[in-house]
């Protein structure tokens, strides 16, 4: 049986190529990533595809950010396609929104506290309040938990912080940044690998470049599941 605990993110140029890497990959994954790349072109019909036709667990990962009402607008349309967990940025506004569009439907709602690609630097042109970016990523996960988020991503290094939260018992912790020993960093930096993000107090880690651009893409999926396996669940 496969274990949702890994997710892959389907980063690939279209959806019809999405579809092939899913066939490819088989039962031994059951919970894929649709970004904001794939969603521009095709990527809706190919979440409600895997998820009725072949009974995947979807994640669309859209980041939404907006007013409140169209937030809450935006999240109803969505709820109605019976998928699994949906991005909006940490803002607490945003968050209340989203939760409310969900109008009850199991679509868990995760807040992005501060993009992990941006620095301090990158946040003092932003006019973010000063401060270390790591402490602002916790504080923000606490207030977008507060607010009624299922849960956040969290690169794995700040997944022990959070997972630590009062605010974050019972509530869920998705890491991107994973690393399988011995395979490439791509554009990642700050990378953990399977076993330590959910050693740290992951529920799911996000993994792309590693498993859809390996030469035989479900064995490299099913070494990283072996190696939860390895692990016993928390
Ligand atoms: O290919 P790779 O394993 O690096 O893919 C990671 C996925 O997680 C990508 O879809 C990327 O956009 C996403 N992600 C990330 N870091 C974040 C948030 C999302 O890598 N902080």
């Amino acid at each position: 049986m496969s274990d949702d605990r890994l997710i892959v993110a389907l980063d690939v140029p279209n959806a019809l190529q999405g579809l092939a890497m899913a066939e490819r990959l088989g039962d031994s994954v059951s919970f894929y990533k649709i970004g904001l790349g794939m969603l521009t072109g095709g990527g809706l019909a190919l979440a409600n595809e895997l998820k009725q036709d072949h009974g995947k667990r979807i994640f669309l990962d859209m980041k939404l950010f907006d007013i409140g009402n169209t937030v809450e607008t935006a999240v109803r349309g969505l709820a109605q396609f019976d998928l699994d967990f949906l991005t909006v940025h940490g803002d607490p506004h945003v968050v209340r929104a989203a939760k409310e569009g969900t109008s009850g439907k199991d679509l868990k709602i995760l807040a992005v506290t501060i993009l992990t690609s941006l620095n301090r630097e990158d946040l003092d042109a932003s006019l973010i309040k000063p401060g270390d970016v790591r402490e602002l990523v916790v504080e923000r996960a606490a207030k977008a938990l507060e607010a009624g988020a299922d849960g956040v991503i969290a690169s794995p290094q700040e997944a022990a912080l959070i997972r630590a939260l009062p605010q974050a018992k019972n509530r869920l912790i998705v890491t991107p940044g994973v690393r399988p020993a011995g395979t490439s960093l791509g554009d990642q930096k700050r990378v953990a690998t399977p076993a330590t993000a959910i050693s740290d107090g992951a529920d799911h880690i996000v993994i792309g470049r590693p498993i859809y651009q390996a030469e035989d893409p479900k064995s490299a999926a099913e070494a990283v599941l072996n190696e939860l396996n390895s692990l016993t669940r928390h």
